[in-house]
């Protein structure tokens, strides 16, 4: 069984989701339908992917009660501005099939037009009190770009989905969201980015020590590094597309680490990113048209 987490609006998060960043819409519906089946209650999404439909059918073929799914998703820049955010929101809700979603994040700060960034908060801020959205979040926000957030708009986010993994783990950033009281979210939680855009040589997939702890559990390195995640308080939002690793990875309930062994994990931090630099993502290098519902 899953494990719930109570976020800063008394909302309930799955602490353990499923991501589907570059799954290719029709795969999305199968892994997504997949997750659910084995147990997982949580899915990420974002505009920026283009497989919200995917998800919104994965959904549907599932048999569950829309009320028993968590489905967050997220805004992308070029959607920034208060009248195109509440827009944005009819386009995601339209394409997954869906009148509330669970949790909408601004997928990155907008450092170059800050205003942009904080009028689509402003957005999130009024679905939040139509009852469009059960909660609001950010995600790659920095602590000195959630100051200035927090010091503009008046609901503090509830999630700040960031990158963590063992060689990447931002102690920064999770202790500045928990001095506020935002959860933090784990993307790229397995570190896959650091194979998918990385080394793969260099992979948190084929560390020894990560092995090494995994052997003592008789579990994989993904199991472990995802029970790491969850003994530290911390969401993580796997991805697969392959039936027994989205089982695997949600199989992360039955077994404990130590708390040694979890700062051998936490050593284990290189402080290098795997993904872009948050104050680098700019409209004129990442601009996307994300298309109607
Ligand atoms: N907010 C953001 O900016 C942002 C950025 C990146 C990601 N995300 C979110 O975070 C989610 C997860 O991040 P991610 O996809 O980058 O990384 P991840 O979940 O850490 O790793 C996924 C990669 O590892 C492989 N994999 C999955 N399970 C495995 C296992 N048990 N053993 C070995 N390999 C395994 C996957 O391949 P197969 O599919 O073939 O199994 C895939 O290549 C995304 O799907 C997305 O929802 C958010």
């Amino acid at each position: 069984m899953s494990t719930n987490i109570m976020l800063n609006n008394d909302i309930e998060l799955p602490a353990l989701g499923f991501g589907v960043f570059q799954t290719p819409p029709e795969e999305t519906v199968t892994s997504v339908t997949e997750a659910l089946r084995v147990g997982y209650r949580l899915i990420d999404t974002a505009a920026s992917y283009f497989n919200e439909r995917g998800v919104g059918e994965g959904i549907r073929r599932s048999g569950l009660d829309r009320s028993e799914i968590f489905i967050q998703t997220k805004l992308w820049i070029s959607d920034f501005g208060y009248d195109e955010a509440l827009h944005s929101f009819d386009k995601s809700a339209g394409k997954l099939g869906v009148e509330q979603i669970d949790l909408l994040l601004l997928h990155q700060p907008l450092t170059t037009a800050f205003d942009r960034t904080i009028g689509a908060y402003k957005a999130l801020e009024k679905l939040l009190a139509d009852g469009k959205v059960r909660a609001i979040g950010v995600s790659n926000f920095m602590p000195d770009v959630l100051d200035r957030l927090l010091a503009e708009t008046g609901v503090v986010p509830a999630v700040n989905q960031v990158e963590v993994h063992p060689y990447f783990c931002q102690p920064d950033v999770q202790q500045a969201d928990k001095e506020h009281g935002i959860l933090t979210q784990a993307w790229s939680p397995m570190g896959g980015i650091t194979s998918y855009r990385g080394d793969a040589s260099r992979s948190t997939f084929n560390d020894p020590v990560i092995g090494e702890i995994a052997q003592t559990h008789g579990r994989t390195p993904a199991q472990v590094m995802l029970r790491w995640h969850l003994q530290e308080g911390r969401s993580a939002i796997p991805k697969s597309v392959n039936p027994e690793r989205i089982a695997a990875n949600f199989d992360v309930f039955g077994f404990e680490l130590t708390a040694d062994e979890l700062a051998r994990i936490d050593a284990l931090d290189t402080g290098v990113r795997g993904g872009p630099e948050p104050a680098e993502v700019t409209l004129e290098a990442f601009h996307r048209d994300i298309p109607e519902a």
